[in-house]
């Protein structure tokens, strides 16, 4: 058994992660969160005591980090913040947490000679044409958007640096969108079910051809996890499972998938900056390591998110509102 560190365990991703870890391994799991409005306790509800542990704390608190480090076999790094939109209202937050978070847990690996695994996104290379018929692979050329994926470049880049200058043990993961239980309503796909649910229309930014390729997020924890067995150390591994869809498409399913009109929502104000299209090759982690995608079926493994939110609005209810006030300033 191993003693894992998780930070941002409270989180979307970070939760999804830890279930996955109790149901499948028999690691110990300390959570590390700092519980920021995108932290939920409630995530992590149900799990055994003598397996999950919660810290509430900072990334960026090295006294804290320093002494967890000290009783931990490997470290997985979740927490950041997380949200393109937030970003370009208020920057500041993601300099601290994922650029001074990271270099943070980078010294206290220094010193202790932890392994750990970076959690990154795919936005850090930026976007593709619709008709581009490459994907991103682990050489594609960082060329970030926005403060958030800009901040998660950086945050690559360190790691890269603390593995060669100092012999870090780390490996870095880059994934495409998520989705699953436990998302914060601000994203796309539950905002636009809950707001079916409360009877708001769907919001679409744009003309909402932008394509994301969606995972769902047990299928990014299962990478994780073979990442954290098998992978080499210093190396990148993308993740993704070929979920290529235009935002319009999405809404639309939702709307089917929920018995509404399928033409019963609204375009808004598009984002600034708005990355057209992310498309993931994961031939690598696939070859190299193994790893294969269990969720096939993105209508089934919506309809089932679509299930859990109408099941849970007691998780979700209490941020709604506020969210809706925050794009609603934005005339999104
Ligand atoms: P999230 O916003 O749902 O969760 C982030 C968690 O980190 C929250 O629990 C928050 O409280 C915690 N946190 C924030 N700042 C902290 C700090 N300074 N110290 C300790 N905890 C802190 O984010 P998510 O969508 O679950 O994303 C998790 C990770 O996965 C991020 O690194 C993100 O860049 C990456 N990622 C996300 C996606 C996606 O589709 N959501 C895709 C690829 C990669
Ligand atoms: O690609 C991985 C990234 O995916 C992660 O690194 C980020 O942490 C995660 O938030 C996500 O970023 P996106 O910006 O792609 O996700 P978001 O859910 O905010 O938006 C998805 C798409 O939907 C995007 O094209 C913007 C659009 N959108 C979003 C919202 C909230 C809408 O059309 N309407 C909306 O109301």
């Amino acid at each position: 058994m191993s003693r894992l560190l998780v930070t941002g365990g409270a989180g979307f991703i970070g939760s999804n992660f830890v279930h996955h870890v109790v149901a499948h391994t028999d690691h110990h799991v300390t959570v590390l969160d700092k519980l920021t409005y995108a932290g939920n306790r409630a995530s992590l509800e149900g799990l055994p005591a003598d397996r999950v542990e919660f810290v509430h704390g900072d990334i960026a608190d090295a006294e804290l980090v320093d002494s967890l480090f000290a009783g931990t076999d490997a470290v997985v790094h979740y927490a950041a913040e997380s949200h393109n939109d937030n970003s370009l209202h208020d920057p500041r937050p993601f300099l601290d947490t994922n650029i001074i978070g990271t270099y943070t847990l980078l010294e206290a690996a220094r010193r202790h000679g932890t392994r750990l695994h970076h959690i990154s996104t795919d936005e850090v290379y930026g976007d593709l044409e619709l008709d581009d018929p490459e994907r991103f692979t682990e050489d594609t050329p960082y060329n970030p958007s926005s403060p958030y994926s800009s901040t998660k470049a950086g945050s690559d880049l360190l790691v890269r640096a603390w593995v060669r200058s100092f012999g870090v043990q780390a490996t870095i993961s880059n994934c495409s969108n998520n989705y699953g239980p436990y998302q914060h309503v601000e994203k796309f796909i539950p905002r636009q079910i809950t707001n079916v649910i409360r009877g708001i229309r769907p919001k679409l930014y744009g003309a909402g051809r932008n394509v994301r390729d969606w995972i769902h997020a047990d299928d990014h924890s299962s990478a994780v996890l073979t990442i954290l067995e098998k992978g080499r150390i210093g190396e990148t591994y993308l993740i993704g499972a070929d979920g290529e869809k235009d935002n319009k498409s999405v809404v639309e399913l939702i709307l089917e998938l929920m018995g509404q009109d399928q033409a019963a929502y609204d375009h808004v104000a598009d984002r600034a900056g708005h990355d057209l299209r992310y498309a993931i090759d994961s031939t690598k982690l696939r070859t190299e390591l193994g790893w294969t995608p269990q969720f096939g079926d993105f209508e089934a493994g919506l309809a089932a998110t679509i299930d859990w939110y109408r099941a849970n609005e007691a998780w979700w209810a209490p941020s709604k509102d506020s969210t809706e006030a925050f794009y609603a300033g934005k005339g999104q």
